[in-house]
């Protein structure tokens, strides 16, 4: 199979290439190098897949029409994983016109040339946050995803809608599978985990949102990869499924898993919940778990110790 992989050096993208190149098939990356974070992460990530004889990068901007229709003139495509977008909730209340641009023009791209190039199976990253403020939990496929609290989580449920009408109009196979706080080696610098453990092992404070009663259904990355590919290989008409670990964990929970594997105490600065965000994400996986054979494997604390040292080592000689 010849994959198109968006967002390739990114976190979730690097990986998900990695499983991919690593079990036989071609991945063409697609990516930006954009500094939304530190772009020498990505470069360092990409410089992984480089690597591998069976992958080959792209670097352009999926916004961008005509250089993404250069690259399937180019390639003979499969199938499409669209995992590149502009992603973060806060930058999204200051930033609203870079999630109009990449969400939604580029993903409306990319359903253009899946529908052009007859391309059939089209998977694509949405997001918890498209539960907004929801208050039953755990979290299910079938619950209303109505009222978004940021544009970032408005984008990516419009995401979903586009994706159907493509699958309806034009019998594209869509799959939009909704990560919840997806963490691990290579993470994103954006992100609690990596802020965090970059902070504590300076010796200087953290900000903890809502006074730490925040609570997060944590992802470990092998599962989210171990999930993107069965939704891969499976390729389902139209399904909208949760990936999450179905165990919320409370922040300062997470916080003491961080300092016990640093070795070291946070100083911690209590502060307000922000705009944006919600309190509580808790997925329900019984969908995934019967559609795809999902089973998450990786518990907070290992997983943490995992980043940790990754983190460590990845930062020795930087
Ligand atoms: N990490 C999470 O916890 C999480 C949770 C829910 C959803 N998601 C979604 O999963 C996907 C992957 O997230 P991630 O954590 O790997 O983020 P990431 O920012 O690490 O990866 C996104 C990649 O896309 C690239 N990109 C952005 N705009 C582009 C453009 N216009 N053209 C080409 N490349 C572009 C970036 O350079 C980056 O490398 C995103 O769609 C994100 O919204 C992530």
């Amino acid at each position: 199979m010849k994959i198109l992989v968006t967002g390739s050096a990114g976190f979730i993208g690097f990986h998900t290439s990695q499983a991919l190149l690593k079990r036989g098939d071609e991945v063409i990356g697609v990516d930006n190098f954009n500094d939304y974070y530190d772009p020498q992460l990505k470069r360092d990530r990409n410089a992984i897949l480089e690597k591998f004889a069976n992958f080959k990068l792209s670097e352009i901007d999926f916004s961008d029409l005509a250089s993404l229709e250069q690259v399937f003139k180019n390639e003979k495509i499969d199938k499409i994983c669209h995992l590149g977008a502009q992603a973060g909730v806060r930058y999204s209340i200051t930033n609203p016109f870079v999630y109009q641009e990449t969400n939604l023009k580029g993903t409306l791209n990319l359903l253009e040339m899946a529908r052009h190039y007859q391309i059939k199976d089209f998977i694509f990253a949405s997001s918890s946050s498209v539960y907004g403020g929801n208050t039953k939990v755990p979290f299910s496929e079938t619950d209303a995803v109505d009222h978004p609290i940021s544009l970032y989580a408005a984008t990516k449920r419009a995401n979903e809608l586009m994706a159907y009408t493509y699958h309806h109009l034009y019998g594209l196979n869509c799959t939009g599978l909704r990560f919840f706080t997806v963490y691990g080696p290579w993470g994103r610098p954006d992100m609690a985990l990596f802020k965090f453990t970059r902070l504590i092992a300076q010796n200087q404070p953290i900000e903890i949102y809502n006074n730490g009663r925040h609570s997060r259904d944590f992802t470990y990355i092998d599962d989210i990869v171990d999930g993107v590919v069965k939704s891969l290989d499976k390729a389902y008409p139209y399904e909208v499924i949760n990936l999450g670990n179905n165990q919320p964990v409370e922040l300062m929970y997470f916080i003491e898993c961080i300092e016990k594997a640093l070795g070291k105490k946070a100083q911690k600065q209590m502060l307000s919940l922000q705009q944006g965000d919600v309190e509580k994400t808790y997925a329900n996986i019984s969908k995934a778990k019967k559609l795809l054979d999902y089973q998450p494997k990786t518990d907070i604390q290992s997983g943490i110790k995992k980043f940790v040292s990754w983190y460590q080592d990845y930062y020795k000689n930087k």
